[in-house]
This record gives C-alpha cells, sequence and structure tokens, in this order.
C-alpha cells in the first residue's frame, strides 16, 4: 500500500485543548516506520492548517464553530484528493475532523461509483447535530454531518452522504438521549460494549466487513482513542470506563487487515498532554500497523526507555 499521512491538528472540536499535538505524537512513536517496516510506502504530508475564517462570534452555543467549519473545507479537499494516491491516514487532532475526512472519501467513493462504508470505534456515537448537542463540542456531530443530517448551517454541503445501513459504530457506553432517539429511528448497525461482551467482538465486524466486500464497498475506520479502556489508553478528554481491551482493539484491526478492505484511516483524539510516558500514542502506532498487516507474531518485544 502507498500510505498517505496526513496531520490534522484539529482542536476545535471540543474545549479541553491538546489534541492538536496529536499527529506529532504518532510520528515520534513510530508511525512512519512502522508502516514502512510492514512493507509499505509512506509519504508524509506533514501538518496541515485551518483555511482562514471568521473570529468565533459569542451568540452560539457552539464551541469554535468558524474554526470548525474552515478545517472542515481544508479537510474534504485533501481527502477527495489523496484517495487518488493511495490510503490516507488522518493523524487527528479530535473527532471534529471526522467531518471533513468522512465526507471527504465519501465523494471520491461517489465518483468512482463505488458505495463508500464506515466504522466507527468508539464510546460515543457521535450523531448529534449542532441543534441537539448540549456541551456545543462538535466533535460530537461527525456522524449527524455525514449522514446528512438538518442543522449544519455554515458547513459544505454534504454532496455525498453516507447512507446509515453502510455505517457501522462498536464499542458504544457513552450516548446522549438525543443521540440514542435519533439513532434507533436509524440503519446504522451499533454495537454497545453489553452486546460485545455477550457476543464477542469479531461477530458484530466480520458481519458488517462480510457486507462490504458484497457491496464492493470502500471502507473508512475511524478509531477514537476512547473506544479503548482508559486503563490501557488514559490521553485522551472524553474517557469512559468499560471499553475495549487491548486485544479486542488488536483483534478488530488484525480482522479489517485481513479483509482487505480499508481505504482510508482516522486516528483521532489522542491528547498527548493526558498521556504517561507516550503508551497512548504507542498504542494507536500498535493498532494503525496490526491494520496494515503485523501479525502478533511479529509485533517487537520492546523495551521501555
Ligand atoms: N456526546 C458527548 C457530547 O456530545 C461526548 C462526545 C464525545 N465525542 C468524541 N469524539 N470524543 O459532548
Ligand atoms: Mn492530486
Ligand atoms: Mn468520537
Ligand atoms: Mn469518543
Amino acid at each position: 500500500k502507498h500510505c498517505i499521512i496526513i496531520g490534522a491538528p484539529v482542536d476545535s472540536g471540543k474545549r479541553r485543548a491538546g489534541c492538536l499535538m496529536g499527529p506529532d505524537s504518532y510520528r515520534t512513536a513510530g508511525l512512519g516506520d512502522a508502516l514502512q517496516d510492514l512493507g509499505h510506502s509512506v509519504k508524509d504530508m506533514g501538518n496541515l492548517t485551518p483555511a482562514n475564517h471568521q473570529p468565533e462570534s459569542e451568540s452560539t452555543h457552539l464551541n469554535q464553530l468558524n474554526e470548525t467549519i474552515s478545517w472542515t473545507h481544508r479537510l474534504i479537499r485533501i481527502a477527495e484528493d489523496s484517495m487518488e494516491h493511495g490510503l490516507p491516514i488522518f493523524l487527528g487532532g479530535d473527532h471534529a475532523l471526522a467531518l471533513g475526512s468522512v465526507a471527504g472519501v465519501a465523494n471520491y467513493a461517489a465518483k468512482k461509483k463505488r458505495p463508500q462504508f464506515v466504522l466507527w470505534l468508539d464510546a460515543h456515537s457521535d450523531f448529534h447535530t449542532p441543534q441537539t448537542t448540549d456541551s456545543g463540542n462538535l466533535h460530537g456531530t461527525p456522524l449527524g454531518y455525514v449522514t446528512g443530517r438538518d442543522g449544519f448551517t455554515g458547513f459544505p454541503a454534504v454532496t455525498s452522504p453516507i447512507p446509515q445501513e453502510n455505517i457501522c459504530i462498536l464499542g458504544l457506553r457513552s450516548v446522549d438521549h438525543a443521540e440514542r432517539e435519533a439513532l434507533q429511528q436509524t440503519a446504522i448497525r451499533f454495537h454497545d460494549m453489553r452486546q460485545i461482551d455477550e457476543t464477542g467482538i469479531s461477530k458484530p465486524l466480520t458481519d458488517f466487513l462480510a457486507h462490504v466486500a458484497e457491496q464492493n464497498g470502500l471502507l473508512h475506520v475511524s478509531l477514537d482513542v476512547d473506544f479503548l479502556d482508559p486503563s490501557i489508553a488514559p490521553a485522551v478528554g472524553t474517557t469512559v470506563p468499560g471499553g475495549a481491551t487491548m486485544r479486542e482493539g488488536h483483534l478488530v484491526m488484525e480482522l479489517i487487515c485481513d479483509s482487505g478492505l480499508m481505504t482510508s484511516l482516522d486516528l483521532v483524539e489522542l491528547n498527548p498532554f493526558l498521556d504517561e510516558r507516550g503508551r497512548t500514542a504507542q498504542l494507536m502506532v500498535d493498532l494503525a500497523a496490526s491494520a496494515l498487516g503485523r501479525r502478533v507474531f511479529d509485533r517487537p518485544t520492546r523495551s521501555f526507555l
């Protein structure tokens, strides 16, 4: 594969700062070398900046709306374009970056007349609209946006909405009331941690991957740090106990790799300011490596300095 690393230090999707350091933290943890060691070619595009934007208005409950809109414009274009050249890996940055990355890859899929699918690995459903969010944090809205929900005034129009039945969410354990009401009316496949405990994580995932393969779809994977249990991945502002284990995380990535379906990837919500000696950044890099071909027996044993 030709991996295109795109640093997207989006920090406008919530109030607590720090995700802007994410891209360099992944680089420091050795993402590029890990991918090259697996036989991929790697191009690092460096870090993007948002397009110029209006100063934030005080008269809205939405946090850093204009900056988020600006990032969305930038990311849609780069996502669309990078798909022509390889497999883009978006290094967040918070999950607001997925408003742009997913909308952009969907435009590319539409151009190629292939269906776009999205696997959302997250404690949260991120299915709010700017109207339904209580927190005003736009990192809680990307799935609402890319499915074409109303209310995203000021954002670029979503030209290729993702069909609800093309989305699978794994890892849920914190869903706001308004999101739940809305989600339950949709055809989105969503699986909370209780269900994952009962069936194992491979069952819902392999069912979804089979569906993607059957439709000859493109698959975008959006990995939020808080999908993982905070005991193994502390570097995120929105920790929720009861998340995926180390092996559940790797198994998901290994199954994705075996499927050969993944065409783009987001690594989001890492806040290096909250990390412990880089362990969360390292785990996210290891998970990306699993998604791109590293096997259990290839995993390097490492001494921690
Ligand atoms: N549902 C909450 C909110 O809307 C939390 C969203 C967390 N999203 C995330 N990408 N970490 O504020
Ligand atoms: Mn180009
Ligand atoms: Mn999220
Ligand atoms: Mn989350």
